[in-house]
């Protein structure tokens, strides 16, 4: 009698699988290549998304007429994309390894991006944490659960730098800095493969998308992206490049062109830099049919070109479009493309799937009831730490926050007051109905009685009928809080914005509300730097919640009743308005500097609107009060190999204990290329009680000094600095020193 799926699942062995080396990998990745036929090989260059897969909640039947059941018997499959079921990937694997000819298993991909089961914070609010501990920590957990549900990778991290608010994608980036992107871009990527691809509760991780997607033209979705390759080696690469030291499993190519040329067939990149530059030993994917959209970019003739470009410029495995299944074996044969480059691309595939110990046991993540390994309870933990440390306290005027347990009526007013909708865009596996809400986190801190709570209107329509009741509830309260924002679909994949108002009839029923002249805290919700001025001019509290996923409403309660103390800094900028944008603290230095970054005539400035932004990169309040004081540096002059030590006294002056994010920034007083008026090159979450002080240390050497210089060489240059120590972007305190390459 044949077993049904429940007990095949449940009779597959979780045995741990032996790491094994480099060189062994290598060995069996050779023998294996020898057996193969051509079809089989480029097989292992295609990623299929079956589409009885994709929808109706993920259903796969096996049926001999089903075209991916073919195509997987034939072994002209090499991985599924986006089946996070397990037992259509046990079907699915069953397929490969029972009927295909070498029955070499498939893997499988998808996005979990922010979490997996368990919702944590969008990223860019995990950026905000400046914690990379954490976010290993985080992913360590994220990782474990994906390690039950089938999957073999997850695509992520995305370490696109963006500077550019109207892209939608901002939220699954770590922000403006592209040294904060490569802090969180290795711990990424640490977090997820723990070290061990073999190991049962590790997945592999995707860097994406390379490269420089994050500077898509006016921040259009898809759109063109320009730029120098100073700019681009700069500022934009450092994040890849962590990802690659880290040891990324794998890399996916971007939308976008760089000069000139689809990314997705880029020799510059793919080749040039990835592989002969970098010596990346991993393989490259494409996005979602970024290789036949070279047609539309008009870049290929037909779709045998567009394989044989994506092969020449060294592209492993193909997502979704089938250029490679459909073409490569003609050009193979017809000698345009040799054997050899073949064989490249499918080594490094089979060596990935050796690497992750596919071919010890194809089934090694799949569990008969994986729920039971989700949502444990030290993952919730995790998210919800992770949202404690994601939320911005951008103002506190009179220190109206934390707000008493008791003896105060709050009126909770907003789309977001009683709503669950936080996972955020890309929410895998997480649900919106496990999120917990504002009013739910509030109520069960200090009870409901004190509570007053109403929507007032909707996220995104005209309709004022709610006004009256929340005017009428927010009278009786001697507290109002503003929970607004942008609805969680108005950002991620392919929601741009040309306008970064907060929607709908939300900003006028604030007006109304201010009207009553009540203390008034404001909630934003929402995946980008949206136009705040208004809230932070008539607020006299002010919280950045991004959406903080699972634990949303129980993190904002701790925080809001001081619980918790915040301790986030902006990852990106928050623009006055859109015509400011790009609005970021590391642009480049102007011949007409304006003195002030306000209006002076004949200088670089806006006449209607200031230079710098809202509220600036690294910023971010506590309700401690934390002083910066003594900065030194350990020698006037850092000789070339040696060491700067920076050292600083931090005190907490405040009332309540709190941690602090130290912040190093350098500026370069002249260079042979214009250089950032800032760059960042430190820094550490400090932790101080009330009324004590720490004296706090960095260490700077040449390296953290080297900028592209005009020979494109990365280097020092003998030069003079600043230090600027402090709490954003905007630190004042300072000291100089210089630099000698002369040892
Ligand atoms: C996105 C990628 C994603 C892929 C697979 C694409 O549309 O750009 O980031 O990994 O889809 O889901």
């Amino acid at each position: 009698m044949e077993l049904t799926i429940e007990q095949q699942l449940s009779a597959i062995s979780h045995e741990a699988i032996r790491a094994k080396s480099k060189n062994e990998i290598q060995q069996l990745a050779n023998e294996l290549l020898q057996k193969m036929t051509l079809t089989e090989k480029i097989g292992q260059l295609f990623q299929l998304a079956p589409p009885e897969a994709n929808v109706e909640g993920l259903k796969w039947e096996h049926s001999e007429s089903n075209a991916s059941a073919q195509l997987i018997s034939a072994g002209k499959v090499g991985s599924i994309l986006s089946v996070v079921d397990s037992s259509t990937i046990f079907k699915l694997q069953k397929l490969a390894v029972e009927n295909s000819r070498l029955g070499i298993p498939l893997f499988f991909a998808a996005d979990m991006i922010h979490g997996c089961r368990t919702g944590f914070p969008i990223n860019l609010a995990m950026a905000c944490s400046f914690d990379p501990e954490l976010i290993e920590k985080s992913c360590q957990q994220i990782a474990y659960e994906i390690a039950h549900t089938g999957l073999n990778l997850t695509f992520s991290p995305m370490v696109d730098l963006v500077r550019d608010p109207r892209w939608g994608r901002v939220m699954e980036s770590n922000g403006e800095d592209p040294y904060l992107n490569s802090q969180l871009a290795a711990a990424y990527v640490r977090g997820y493969q723990q070290g061990d691809f073999s190991a049962n509760y590790s997945v592999a991780a995707c860097c994406k998308h390379f490269a420089a997607y994050g500077a898509i033209e006016g921040g259009r979705e898809y759109n063109t992206v320009d730029m120098s390759e100073r700019e681009l080696r700069q500022h934009y690469l450092p994040g890849y490049k962590a990802c690659a030291d880290a040891g990324v499993a794998s890399f996916m190519t971007s939308f976008n062109i760089y000069d000139g040329v689809p990314a997705t067939a880029n020799k510059f990149l793919l080749r040039d830099i990835l592989r002969n530059e970098w010596q990346y030993q991993g393989f490259a994917i494409s996005d979602y049919t970024s290789s036949y959209e070279m047609l539309d970019h008009k870049t290929a003739k037909d779709e045998e070109d567009v394989a044989l470009q994506c092969i020449l410029a060294g592209l492993d495995h193909e997502m979704v479009s089938t250029s490679y299944l459909n073409h490569l074996e003609n050009l193979v044969n017809a000698g345009k493309v040799s054997l050899d480059l073949i064989n490249e691309a499918v080594l490094r595939m089979l060596q990935f799937k050796f690497q992750i110990g596919l071919f010890d046991n194809p089934y090694k993540h799949i569990y008969a009831n994986p729920e039971q390994y989700m949502r444990n309870s030290e993952t919730l933990e995790l998210a919800h730490q992770v949202a404690l440390e994601s939320v911005v306290l951008l103002k506190n005027s009179h220190d109206l926050l934390p707000l008493s347990k008791q003896g105060k009526k709050i009126a909770l007013i907003g789309p977001f007051a009683n709503s669950n909708q936080v996972v955020g865009a890309w929410g895998s596996l997480a649900k919106d109905a496990e999120c917990v809400s504002l009013l739910t986190g509030i109520s069960s801190l200090v009870g409901a009685d004190a509570l007053l709570c109403t929507a007032g209107c909707a996220i995104n329509d005209q309709d004022r009928s709610g006004f009256a009741e929340a005017l009428e509830l927010a009278k009786q309260a001697d507290v109002v809080i503003l929970a607004f924002g942008e609805d969680q679909n108005m950002s991620g994949e392919a929601k741009s914005r040309a306008y970064l108002n907060i929607p709908g009839v939300q900003n006028e029923l604030a007006l109304a509300i201010k009207a009553l002249n009540k203390p008034m805290v404001s909630i934003i919700f929402s995946g980008r730097p949206l136009e705040l001025g208004w809230y932070a001019e008539h607020s006299d509290a002010l919280l950045q919640a991004w959406f903080l996923g699972n634990e949303s409403g129980n993190a904002l309660a701790s925080l809001l009743f001081g619980d918790a103390n915040p301790s986030a800094k902006l990852a990106m900028s928050f623009p006055y308005t859109v015509g400011q944008i790009p609005v970021y603290y590391n642009q480049y230095k102007t011949g007409r500097p304006s003195p002030t970054g306000d209006y002076s005539l004949f200088r670089s400035c806006f006449i209607d609107v200031p230079n710098y932004p809202l509220f600036p990169f690294g910023f971010g309040l506590s309700y401690s009060n934390f002083e910066y004081k003594n900065l030194k540096i350990s020698e006037k002059t850092l000789v070339a190999a040696q060491q700067l030590i920076v050292s600083v006294e931090l005190c907490n002056t405040g009332v309540v204990a709190g941690t602090e994010v130290v912040q190093l920034y350098i500026e370069c007083a002249n260079f042979s290329v214009v250089r950032p008026l800032r760059e960042l090159k430190a820094f550490r979450r400090v932790f101080l009680e009330k009324n004590s002080c720490k004296i706090v240390e960095f260490t700077l050497t040449q390296q953290d000094l080297a900028y592209y210089n005009i020979d494109m060489k990365f280097t020092p240059e003998n030069r003079n600095y600043v230090i600027y120590v402090g709490g954003s972007s905007q630190a004042t305190l300072n000291a100089n020193f210089s630099y000698s390459g002369e040892g």
